[in-house]
């Protein structure tokens, strides 16, 4: 299984903090983790030439690969940047934008198509996890978000509870083990063994504290990171802390 730590550094960074990215880069060079850090759409095409030994990613894509659609930004672009990754699904876009488990269905088929690697993200709000919603709106998520795909080897899942993003909040680690071993059901369900080659990635207030604990429950392979991202000083321990892990 591949291990992930992912840095989503949202609307965040301009040129001075490049710097960041090189500093990881150069430290994790020949790391068994798969890096990759998403930086704003503005630091993309600087940062891929900066970061030599680790993935860079985007943190959204438009459905279409061209045409009328003001300030948008397509999988055909971050191709031709040599972007890796993209993030989808993540629950900014699904709150604020109303992107819908259909549109984040189609945004995965637009972004595989391009060979991207696609981080889908899905989680429960604080509302449906306190009405114990949380295992049926994530297999809602799953199936929606993925429904019209069947090669699986570019999707990584990261799980983020809502409530825990930004907050400094983190579910227990026994809510933790229930919600990924209840997703790695749900994808071996949709998709048989293979299935269990899918990274699922803890994400929600992840830092070089808690990162320890996080990867030592079974079915996390790794971290999708907001705040801790944005600098190598928070962002390295959380590396470290998966490092080296079998
Ligand atoms: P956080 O964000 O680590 O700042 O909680 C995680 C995310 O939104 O991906």
């Amino acid at each position: 299984m591949r291990k992930i730590v992912a840095g989503n550094w949202k609307m965040n960074g301009t040129r001075e903090n490049l710097v960041e990215i090189k500093k990881i880069s150069d430290r994790f060079s020949g790391s068994d983790v798969d890096i990759v850090i998403c930086p704003p759409f503005t630091l993309l095409s600087a940062a891929k030439e900066i970061a030599t030994n680790i993935f860079i990613g985007a943190q959204n894509l438009h459905v279409e690969n061209s045409g009328a659609y003001t300030g948008e930004i397509s999988a055909v672009m971050l191709e031709d940047l040599s972007v890796t990754h993209a993030i989808i699904g993540h629950s900014e876009r699904r709150n604020e934008y109303g992107e819908t488990n259909d549109v984040v269905a189609r945004k995965v088929t637009t972004a595989l198509k391009k060979k991207l690697n696609v981080i889908l993200c899905i989680g429960e709000s604080e509302l449906e996890r306190n009405e114990n919603k949380t295992l049926s709106v994530l297999k809602e998520q799953i199936y929606g978000s993925l429904k019209d795909i069947t090669d699986i080897e570019n999707i990584i899942v990261a799980y983020e509870p809502i409530w825990a993003i930004g907050t400094g909040l983190t579910p227990s680690l026994a809510e933790i083990s229930t919600t990924h071993d209840s997703i790695r059901l749900n994808l071996l369900e949709m998709y048989g063994s293979s299935a269990s080659n899918i990274p699922i990635l803890y994400g929600g207030s992840v830092n070089g504290l808690n990162a320890s604990e996080i990867f030592s429950v079974a079915n996390v392979n790794g971290a999708l990171v907001g705040g801790a991202s944005l600098s190598f000083d928070t962002f390295s321990p959380i590396v470290k802390a998966i490092e080296n892990k079998t």
